[in-house]
């Protein structure tokens, strides 16, 4: 799938003073994917992060890139191919938006208007709108200056995005904003991405891969985060993951295989004959439809009567999920939060897909631990978790 970009080989760190802060690390970090680095302040993160682009230097062991010892390369060309991003930006405070970006393509001699222009571009990738060119960083919000930083940090068009904490700064509604930018933007530019983070609902949306690291820079655990989710290594790794793991692994899983039961939903223009050919005796509620399909509520069928059914004395059928493209995660919560326990499946343009219990749900979930136990991350699963 991956070829490998970055290969740490046992690296250590110990600095002057004698503190270890990395410690016998070995990551080999796919390409065009993005890896995290997660694990509690002072485990080493910043200080890998920082051997990479050769801001520190390791004590023992290697690094290759593409294949190739990073002390071969000259540092400016290797920091050249290695975009970095930190917490709060670190913009240039003195210099408008537009020129902290143009900063990199006009240290690598394009002239002044090119590198304005490829600025305004990057601006527009990155969801920032062209009229805070002009503007000075302390006229941005943080989530405004941190789309900046990753603006500044794409300018050179680096195959690698080195990232130190880049969101921790910010409110969680404009984090959460930001992540799912990050990911928009690595679907279209397919970068490495090395992405250091002490948050681990970050480190498993985000990550393709995901290095746990402990206290004294070493590593606990090396997987994609489902597999961190139901294989933790051992009680650091199980501890960090924290609570409610087993249900934030169903966002894994897609909710493509629930079986949907179409025959316990009714149009709201339904005949009584129509209403009495979908009460059966499995379903206890019945899913009132709209005449465009999208789904109002439920009712128990005795209380449906053709022509009279009023969408307001209908039970809330809550949030639906997409059928096929949300998790089992969404699926379940859905039905966990359905005054009848049965959850509404709708498709693309929001018709109801159909309704599925609790209980066949719950049938899903241990099929779908049954036959892998190695969940792949489907695209679709993985936008649900988000
Ligand atoms: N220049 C330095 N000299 C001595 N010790 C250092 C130096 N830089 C970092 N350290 C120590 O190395 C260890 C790892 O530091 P590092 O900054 O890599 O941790 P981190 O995982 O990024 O932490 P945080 O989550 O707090 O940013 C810490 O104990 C830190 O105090
Ligand atoms: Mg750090």
């Amino acid at each position: 799938m991956f070829g490998v970009l970055i290969r740490i080989d046992s690296v250590t760190k110990r600095y002057p003073d004698g503190t270890v802060a990395v410690d016998r690390l070995s990551l080999e970090i796919p390409d065009r994917s993005i890896t995290v680095l997660v694990g509690p302040s002072g485990c080493g993160k910043t200080t890998t992060l920082r051997m990479i682009n050769r801001m520190v230097e390791p004590s023992a062991g290697t690094i290759l890139l593409d294949g190739a010892d990073i002390r071969q390369r000259p540092v400016n060309d290797l920091r050249r191919s290695m975009g970095y991003v930190i917490q709060h930006a670190g913009l240039f405070q003195h210099r408008t938006i537009v020129d902290n970006i143009a900063t990199v393509p006009r240290l690598l001699g394009r002239s002044k208007s090119e590198a304005r222009a490829r600025a305004r571009e990057l601006m527009e990738r990155v969801g920032l709108d062209a009229s805070l060119a002009r503007r000075y960083p302390y006229q941005l919000s943080g989530g405004q200056q941190q789309r900046v930083g990753v603006a500044r940090a794409l300018a050179a068009d680096p195959p690698v995005l080195l990232m130190d904490e880049p969101f921790s700064a910010v409110d969680p509604v404009v984090r959460k904003g930001l992540q799912d930018e990050l990911l928009r933007l690595q679907d279209e530019l397919g970068k490495t991405i090395v992405f250091v983070t002490h948050d681990i609902d970050e480190a498993v949306k985000l990550g393709t891969m995901v290095a746990v690291l402990r206290t004294g820079g070493r590593l606990a655990q090396f997987a994609p985060p489902a597999e961190l989710l139901s294989n933790p290594a051992d009680p650091f790794v199980e501890d960090f993951l924290g609570a409610d793991r087993g249900i934030r692994r169903l966002s894994f899983f897609s909710s493509a295989g629930l079986e949907l039961l179409t025959t316990p939903v009714v149009a709201i223009d339904a005949t009584a004959e129509q209403i009495a050919a979908r009460s059966t005796s499995g379903t206890p509620y019945l899913l009132v439809t709209g005449v465009d399909g999208k789904p109002l509520g439920w009712a128990e069928p005795h209380d449906l009567t053709a022509g009279q059914v009023r969408p307001e004395r209908l039970l809330p059928c809550g949030r639906p999920f997409a059928a096929g493209t949300d998790s089992l995660r969404a699926a379940l919560d859905c039905a966990v939060l359905s005054p009848t326990g049965w959850a509404v499946a709708v498709d693309g343009e929001g018709r109801a897909a159909g309704v599925v219990s609790q209980q066949s749900i719950a049938e899903a979930i241990r099929g779908a631990h049954a036959r892998d136990t190695k969940p792949v991350r489907a695209e679709a699963a993985q936008r649900a978790a988000r």
